[in-house]
Parts: C-alpha cells; structure tokens; sequence
C-alpha cells in the first residue's frame, strides 16, 4: 500500500477531511453506507488529500463504509482509525485492502489526565505503545499517521519523546490533536514551534493539526498552526464533528487562499465543489448550516443594508472579500422553466456538478416538471434539493404515493396516506394534532415500529411562500440513529416523505447491524 500524499512543495498544505468519521461522531449524525460514499465522492471533487473514513474497529458498519470507500475512490489517500492495539490496527489494514492509497491513523492519549484516568497506564508504558503500534501499522501500511491524543494539555517533554519514537517507529505524519477544544492560536502556535524545534527527526514527518472548537477557535488554532509549520490540516465540512466540532474545512481553506498575502500556502482544493459538499453534508445529517456561517451561510453572500448595496453596486470588492462563485455559488446561467427540455435539465444538472445515470435522471426530470408546474421560479437550490431527495429515496422499500390532509382551526386534522410496500399499495386514514401528526399517525399505522423521535425540523429550500420546504426526521431505535430527509413544495408532503424513508433506513439497519458495540475511545 503506498499513499497519494507526498508533498515536496513545502507550502502545501494537505488537507485531511475527517467528515465521515469524527464529524460522525457528533450526536444525530449517523450516516448509511449509501450516504458515506456519495459524501466521499464528493470529498474526491473537492480534492481533499486524505479522507478519513472511519474507524474499522468500532462496528461492522464501520468496516463496510472504509472498504466501500477503499475499493471506490480513487484520487484520494483513504485512512483508517485505529487505537493503539493490534486488533484495531489490523482491522483498520484489513479495511484498507483495496485502497489505490491508504493510510493507518493510531491514537493514543498522552496527557496526564488522560493517562492516569482514562488509560489508566504509566508513561513509560504509553511511549512502549506508540512504538510498537506504529511498528506494527508499518508493517501492514506504507503510511502511518500518529496522533497525541489531548496533545495540548500534555508535558512537552513527554509529547517530544512520543513525536520522536513514533517518527522513528515509521510515522510518516505525527498529529498534535486539541481534543477537547481547549487551546488558544498563540498557545498552539508556540506547541507547533517547539515541536519542529526540539525533536530531531521532525523533518522525516508531517506535522498535522486536529483542532476542536469549543471555544470557537479551532479555524484560528489549525491557521496559527500551519504558519508556524504543519503542513497538515484535519478538518471537517460545515465545521462538523464531536461536541462543537471540528475546524471547518471551507474556512480554513478560503482563508488560506483569501488571505494568501499573509499565509502563503497552498490546497489542492477545487473551491468551486464547497458549496455542493456543505449542501450535500447538511442534508445527509439533517444539520441545518446557521446562516451566518463563514462561507457556506445562506446571508454569508447577502448584502442587506442600503450602504453596502451601494458599495457593491460601484464596486464588489468594498464589502466582498471572495467572489460567491469561488466557492460554488454560481450566478444562474442557465435559468429552467416548465417549458424546459430534458437535455436543458441536463445541461443544469452538469453545471450544478451532477451526473445521473438514465433512470435517475429521468425520475428527476419527471419531479422537476411537477415541481415547475407548481412553483413559478425554479432557482438552483431547488433543483439540488430535488436531486438530493431523487438520490436519497432511489433504495427505498416503502414508497410515497399520495397524500391528502385535511387541516384548519376546527380539528381533529385527518391525513389519508396511500404508500407502496414491495410494489403492493397500502392505504390508511388517521387523525391527529394537526396536520403533521395526522400524517405521521397514518405513516405508523402501515409501517409500526418502536422508534422514538428525536427531530423532526423544517427549513425552507430558497425565499417565498411557494418555496420547497426540506424536512429531516431522526429516528432513534435500540441505540440506531438514522436521518430521513425529503423536499417538497407541500411541507406536509415532504414531512410524511422524510419520516418513510428515516423508517426505510432503519429497516435496513435492523436487518443489516448487530446492536451498536460501544467502542471506547481507550487503548485497553
Ligand atoms: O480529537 C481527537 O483527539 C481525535 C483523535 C482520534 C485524533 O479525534
Ligand atoms: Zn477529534
């Protein structure tokens, strides 16, 4: 196994996406295998470096979505998490089998908290460990990346001989992790310094930053980190990721390219499929992007007040420091109406960076057509939401025939729902607490189950009443957690779509997943 990363360029910056596994971890975020590799080939467009795509050894689902991802991505180096024991490591090899190139990421804690408590294992005994880990993983992969885990708050002595030994033992990559989102830029900037100062063989490694975002400092934390000499930048897409996150990918890498004045690095980035990858994540995992984010908010594009209208009348560049299409926000060239032809929704599906094989691009076009005979202005934002819900729905068992729901001020709310179920049609009426609760009552009745909800959230696709509403339903089952998502112009349409499929998804997972295992974050 070799891996892709070899950058002689010493200000290129390499950029690890690990979406589809700490950004995983984030309560709610679970994803399908079907899910992890639509994200995956989408991080493959961007021109991430490095996915990380999961942790083998924690579930089967695991295992599957980094072999699925080994055996489909191409341009892409694709890591494997592993603690440091032998059963991870040659788990997380096994995975990584048909990789073109792969990478073992081990871990192990090297703060005092977290030795005496968590690992509960002396020093000497934590060195001996990233030695024979990274010994071992060098045996199975060409590249080893090993991190420090709770790296900020460990001794620097004690982090130096770790970095050291690993490099020594074969890490071609050694990551300084903030774990818990603790430090400040100057504080990492000085723990990257005296890194790369005193450990003699840093020059054979990568150093890497993994930067938390608890106190709403992990994009300044990697930034400050990569001028003072990584070349290596863990991050995920929308900032997703366990507890406040992970350092967002799309902010680090447009602020090394805005402000390459200050910061002269380079990505291989394709800023232009960021908006695609945030839309595509946010949809997958139901986690809506506040629209005062950095580069992927609805507002982060929208000049409201009168004098920066202005400004930007006379000149854009007075109150926009990116144009909106470098990071794929593109200006409508091409506008569809009902009128349009399939080979116009094609040529639309192109610029927006779809491709659809026949089937799917003919079931989208059918959509797009209702869709435009119902809603007057057709903006981009639609046509990605309806082929994101064309894509999401193509696997399901169960499916949305029609609906009718009578609602208003004078309850009970009645729904009356017709679903097809392996190709024979069912039909239920139910009333309930108004329109959505109707519905989903109706839903129940033709697919009961146990499952609790723990979301159900709306958002509108664009502006104006006739816009598509995008509805996620999470489910939690038995410790399963699943996200089903669907768009429609009819909100409760869309609500009664997002609740079969989440109930799809789950009927898949009973069928395909032991009971989660509760894998520890420990090496023991
Ligand atoms: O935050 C962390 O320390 C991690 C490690 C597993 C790299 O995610
Ligand atoms: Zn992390």
């Amino acid at each position: 196994m070799s891996s892709a990363v070899e950058p002689r360029n010493q200000n290129r910056v390499i950029i690890f996406d690990t979406t589809l596994r700490d950004g995983e971890q984030s309560p709610g975020a679970a994803m399908n295998l079907e899910e992890k590799r639509r994200i995956a080939f989408v991080l493959e467009e961007l021109g991430v470096d490095v996915i990380e795509a999961g942790f083998p050894i924690a579930s089967n689902g695991d295992f599957e979505a980094v072999n699925e991802i080994a055996k489909t991505i191409k341009n892409s180096t694709i890591c494997g998490l592993a603690r440091a024991r032998a059963p991870d490591i040659e788990r997380a090899a096994e995975a990584l089998k048909p990789a073109a190139q792969s990478r073992i990421h081990i871990f192990l804690a090297t703060s005092p908290l977290h030795m005496k408590h968590k690992l509960q294992m002396e020093p000497p005994k934590v060195l001996q460990a990233v030695i024979d880990s990274v010994t071992l993983a060098r045996k199975l992969c060409d590249d080893v990346e090993w991190s420090a885990e709770d790296g900020t708050r460990s001794e620097h002595d004690f982090l130096c001989r770790c970095v050291e030994a690993a490099i020594k033992a074969g890490a071609r990559t050694v990551n300084i992790p903030d774990t818990v989102g603790y430090t400040t830029p100057q504080e990492y900037a000085d723990l990257i310094k005296m890194l790369i100062n005193r450990v003699p063989n840093i020059d054979q490694a990568i150093v890497s930053t993994h930067c938390h975002n608890d106190l709403g400092l992990a994009v300044a934390n990697s930034l400050a980190g990569v001028i003072n000499g990584a070349r290596q930048v863990e991050c995920t897409i929308n900032g997703l990721g366990e507890r406040a996150g992970n350092a967002a990918l799309e902010e680090i890498v447009m602020s090394l390219k805005v402000r390459h004045d200050l910061m002269p690095f380079t990505t291989g980035i394709n800023t232009e499929v960021i908006m695609r990858a945030s839309h595509l994540v946010s949809t997958i995992t139901g986690f809506p992007v506040q629209p005062n984010k950095a580069v992927v908010g609805a507002n982060a594009f929208a000049h409201e007040s009168g004098i920066h209208q202005d400004g930007m009348i006379k000149n854009r560049q007075t109150y926009e420091i990116m144009t909106p299409q470098s990071v794929g926000l593109t200006k409508t060239s091409l506008k569809l109406g009902k009128l349009s032809g399939r080979n116009a929704f094609r040529s639309k599906l192109l610029e927006l960076g779809y491709t659809l094989g026949d089937n799917a691009l003919t079931e989208a076009f059918n959509r797009f057509k209702d869709l435009a005979d119902r809603k007057k202005d057709i903006f981009d934002e639609d046509i990605m939401a309806l082929v994101d819900d064309e894509v999401a729905h193509a696997h399901d068992r169960v499916r949305f025939i029609s609906l009718e729901v009578q609602a208003g001020s004078k309850g009970p709310q009645r729904a009356t729902l017709e679903l097809e179920i392996d190709g024979k049609k069912v039909s239920s009426v139910a009333t309930g607490n108004g329109p959505v609760d109707a519905t989903f009552n109706a839903v129940k009745d033709l697919m009961p189950h146990q499952a609790k909800l723990l979301l159900y959230q709306v958002s509108a696709v664009t502006a104006g009443t006739d816009a598509q509403a995008e509805v996620t339903v999470r489910l939690e089952e038995n410790g399963r957690t699943v996200n089903g998502q669907s768009a429609d112009p009819d909100t409760i349409v869309a609500s009664a779509r997002a609740y079969i499929h989440a109930l799809n998804k789950l009927a898949i997972k009973r069928l395909k997943t032991a009971p989660p295992e509760d894998v520890q974050m420990t090496a023991e």
